[in-house]
């Protein structure tokens, strides 16, 4: 266990950290004061050092307990803008979240974006349904969900997406997950979305792409390893865990995003967060 200190100087800057059994929400601005804060500033977070020690054999990344332990300081430390993904994806379920409606946090693994959404529906009659096919992920997102304050219900479904029947969805999060669904499959699985989705509904898909341009894509990684060794990875660790994904996430290029989604029937559809090769897109259904 390590403690954490978050502060940075930019003139705002909002996280929501979940750890274990409590979310805590804090910015700051400029001087670095702070102007919203609830809970503490000092969390506690299981250190990732799953790759820390040289393997003879790298073997496929799995979310197994092993992560599921240490996932609120891996997805910090390896998925930048992580934190302004989870806490914008709130202001976004305050915005389209529908009465009477059903919401969807699809890969919700510990359940940060389901509760950064519960914490923000106004409207009446909203059920969030969660749902991640890694057993250690859900047990640890029903018990994070059980110890938080919220009005919202809340389902945490250990099932895979692909076999989810969608309905009355008013707002859809897949953040980080479609990434590890084979190709082939992921159209399929944004169209049984779409399909059930209620007028002006949106979907948010956030993940890691890759760019047409090879240049652009060298330099984002680039400069992606550098920011993950900021962060206190060595280049062990780094090279590791790359090995380890490299057959299991598969990143589509930002164009291959925007065709899927027009070619499902998302009349709109936006990148509305990017840092280097991570990216959300809000997709709107008329
Ligand atoms: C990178 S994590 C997602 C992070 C999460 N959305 C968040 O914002 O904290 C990917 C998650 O998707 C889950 N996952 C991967 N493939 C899945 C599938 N086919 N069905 C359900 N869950 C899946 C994994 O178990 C993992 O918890």
């Amino acid at each position: 266990m390590r403690f954490v200190k978050h502060v940075c100087n930019v003139i705002i800057k909002m996280y929501n950290i979940r750890c274990n059994n409590c979310l805590i929400s804090y910015a700051f601005k400029e001087d670095a004061d702070i102007v919203l804060f609830d809970k503490e500033v000092f969390v506690n977070i299981k250190k990732d050092e799953i790759f820390t020690d040289p393997a003879n054999k790298i073997t496929d990344f799995k979310f197994d307990e092993q992560v599921a332990d240490v996932f609120d300081d891996m997805i910090n430390r390896s998925v930048p803008g992580y934190p302004e993904v989870v806490v914008m994806s709130g202001l976004f379920a305050e915005r389209f979240v529908q009465s009477n409606s059903n919401c969807y946090d699809l890969g919700c693994s510990l359940g940060a974006t389901t509760l950064s959404m519960r914490q923000r529906i106004t409207q009446p009659g909203c059920r969030i349904i969660a749902v991640d096919n890694s057993l250690a992920m859900v047990e640890h997102c029903r018990a994070n969900i059980a110890a938080a304050d919220g009005t919202v219900p809340v389902d945490v479904w250990l099932d895979d997406i692909r076999n989810i029947e969608f309905s009355n969805c008013s707002m859809a999060v897949i953040n980080y997950t479609l990434q590890f669904l084979p190709p082939s499959e992921r159209r399929q699985l944004l169209q049984n979305i779409y399909d059930s989705m209620l007028p002006g509904a949106v979907l948010l898909l956030s993940e890691k792409v890759t760019f047409d341009e090879q240049q652009s894509s060298e330099l984002f990684i680039d400069i992606y390893h550098a920011w993950k060794a900021h962060n206190g990875y060595s280049e062990m660790e780094i090279k590791q865990k790359r090995n380890a994904l490299e057959n299991v996430l598969i990143p589509d290029t930002v164009v291959t995003h925007r065709q899927r989604l027009t070619a499902i029937g998302f009349k709109r559809c936006e990148i509305w967060f990017q840092c280097f090769n991570f990216i959300s897109m809000a997709a709107f259904k008329l």
